[in-house]
C-alpha cells in the first residue's frame, strides 16, 4: 500500500446536496477517483458531536446525501464508499490516540474555539466537540492516506493528523533492536539497490537534501517483494527514527469554482439560497427566474451594472467567454432583460443536472441496490482499518493474549 496513493475525505450527512457541494467538493472527489484510491465516507459521528440531541433525522440523511455522491458521478467501482461509525477501528484508534493527544492541541483548534463561543448559554460544550479534530485525525490515520482533500477552513485539522502521526511514530515507532532490524531488510533488497539506499539516506541525513529523501522513500515503496514491517523500517531508518506506523498526512486544496448563491452570498443549506442537485427543472426554472438583479434597472432599456447583480457570478461558472462578453455588453447597454439574461444560466444548469436526476431516480428506485453498495465499500474500509489496527495494538504493546 502507498500511502501518497492513498486520499481519504469525509463529509457530514446533512441530507441532500446542493450545487455548491458539487462545486466545491463532489466534482473534486470524482476526478480524485480515477487518480488515486480513494475512501470516502459519511461522517455520522461527526453530525453527533452537534447534533446528538436530534439523531431523528440522520439516518435519512446519510442515504439521501450517498445518492447524491453516486448522482454526482462518484464511482462505487473506483472509490470505496461507507459509513464511519460502520468501521469501530476508527473508533478504536481515536480513543488510543486521545492517550497521547495533549489537552492543549484540542483547545487551540480555531474551529473548536469559535463553535464554543457560538454555543448557547443552555448549551454545554462537549467533549465530543473538542475531541472532533481527533476523530478527524483518526478517520484519515485508519487509512493511512497521504492525501486529504479538504476546504481551507479544515487545514488546522490536517495539521493535527500529521502531528499526532509524527507523535505517535516517536512513541512507538522504536522497537528494539531497531536498527539491526532496518540492516536486515536492507540486505533483502539486493546489493546494488541497498547502495543507493545508503547513499540517499546519507545524502538526506547530513546534507538534509530533502530530494534524496524522497528519492530514497519512492525506491523503498518499489520494492514489492519486502513485507510490510520491513518496508517501513526502511522508510523510518531514512530519517533517523523509527518505523514509521502512521504516515503523515496533507491537505490537498483542490481549485474549485467558488458557488455563488442565489441572493450573492455563498451557496449554503441553512441560507436558504440554493439550488439543490436534484432539483427538477421547473424548480431551477422558477428559482432563477426569481432572483434579485441589479435593482437600478427598472425598465429594459435602463442600463445595469453586473458587478452588483447576484446572476453575474452565475454566468461566471456557466458560461463561455463569448457569452459573458456579451452579458457584459448587453446589460451595461440596457438591451437585455434580466428573463433573457438569465435564461442561459437555467439552461445550463438544467443540462448539468440532467445525467445526475438520472442516476438519483435510478439508486431512489432501488434502495436494495444502494445498500449493497455501502455494504461492498464497508467491507473494503474494514479490511484496511483492521489491518492499520493490528499494527498499531501491536506498536502501543497491546497485543497481548
Ligand atoms: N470535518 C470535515 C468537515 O466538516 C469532515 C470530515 C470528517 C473529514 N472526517 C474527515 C474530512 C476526514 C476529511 C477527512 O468538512
Ligand atoms: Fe443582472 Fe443580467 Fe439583469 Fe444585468 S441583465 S442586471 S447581469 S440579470
Amino acid at each position: 500500500m502507498d500511502s501518497q496513493r492513498r486520499v481519504v475525505s469525509g463529509m457530514r450527512p446533512t441530507g441532500r446536496l446542493h450545487l455548491g457541494h458539487y462545486h466545491g467538493v463532489l466534482k473534486s472527489w470524482v476526478r480524485l477517483q480515477h487518480e488515486y484510491e480513494c475512501f470516502f465516507f459519511v461522517a455520522d459521528w461527526h453530525a453527533m458531536t452537534t447534533e446528538y440531541e436530534q439523531p431523528q433525522a440522520l439516518s435519512t440523511h446519510v442515504w439521501d446525501m450517498l445518492i447524491d455522491w453516486l448522482a454526482a458521478g462518484i464511482n462505487p467501482g473506483s472509490a470505496t464508499l461507507f459509513i464511519q461509525s460502520k468501521i469501530p477501528e476508527q473508533a478504536e484508534l481515536h480513543l488510543l490516540l486521545s492517550m497521547l493527544t495533549p489537552q492543549g492541541w484540542l483547545e487551540r483548534v480555531p474551529s473548536y474555539k469559535d463553535k464554543k463561543s457560538s454555543l448557547h448559554e443552555s448549551e454545554s460544550s462537549t467533549y465530543g466537540l473538542l475531541g472532533y479534530p481527533l476523530l478527524q485525525a483518526a478517520d484519515i490515520l485508519t487509512y493511512r492516506a497521504g492525501l486529504v482533500p479538504v476546504g481551507a477552513d479544515q487545514v488546522a485539522h490536517i495539521e493535527m493528523a500529521r502531528d499526532l502521526a509524527r507523535r505517535f511514530n516517536h512513541l512507538y515507532g522504536r522497537e528494539a533492536g531497531f536498527e539491526d532490524h532496518a540492516r536486515l531488510a536492507l540486505k533483502k533488497i539486493g546489493k546494488k539497490t541497498g547502495k543507493l539506499y545508503k547513499e540517499l539516506r546519507r545524502d538526506f541525513l547530513s546534507h538534509g537534501n530533502n530530494d534524496a529523501l524522497l528519492t530514497a522513500q519512492a525506491l523503498v515503496r518499489e520494492q514489492v517483494s519486502l513485507t510490510l514491517s520491513d518496508r517501513e523500517r526502511l522508510i523510518g531508518y531514512l530519517e533517523g527514527v523509527g518505523r514509521t506506523i502512521l504516515p503523515e498526512p496533507h491537505e490537498m486544496l483542490t481549485a474549485t469554482a467558488k458557488m455563488p448563491g442565489l441572493d450573492g452570498e455563498k451557496m449554503s443549506s441553512s441560507g436558504n439560497n440554493f439550488i439543490p442537485l436534484r432539483a427538477e427543472p421547473d424548480e431551477v426554472s422558477q428559482k432563477i427566474r426569481t432572483m434579485r438583479t441589479d435593482p437600478a434597472r427598472v425598465r429594459l432599456t435602463d442600463p445595469g451594472n453586473p458587478d452588483v447583480c447576484p446572476v453575474w457570478p452565475f454566468h461566471q461558472v456557466y458560461s463561455d467567454e463569448s457569452l459573458q462578453q456579451r452579458v457584459q455588453g448587453a446589460c451595461r447597454g440596457g438591451e437585455w432583460g434580466c428573463l433573457e439574461c438569465k435564461q442561459p444560466v437555467i439552461d445550463a444548469i438544467v443540462a448539468e443536472q440532467e445525467p445526475i436526476r438520472a442516476r438519483a431516480a435510478q439508486y431512489e428506485n432501488e434502495p436494495d441496490l444502494l445498500r449493497s453498495l455501502i455494504a461492498d465499500g464497508t467491507d473494503n474500509a474494514r479490511d484496511a482499518a483492521r489491518a492499520t489496527l493490528d499494527e498499531v495494538r501491536e506498536a502501543m504493546g497491546l497485543s497481548y493474549r
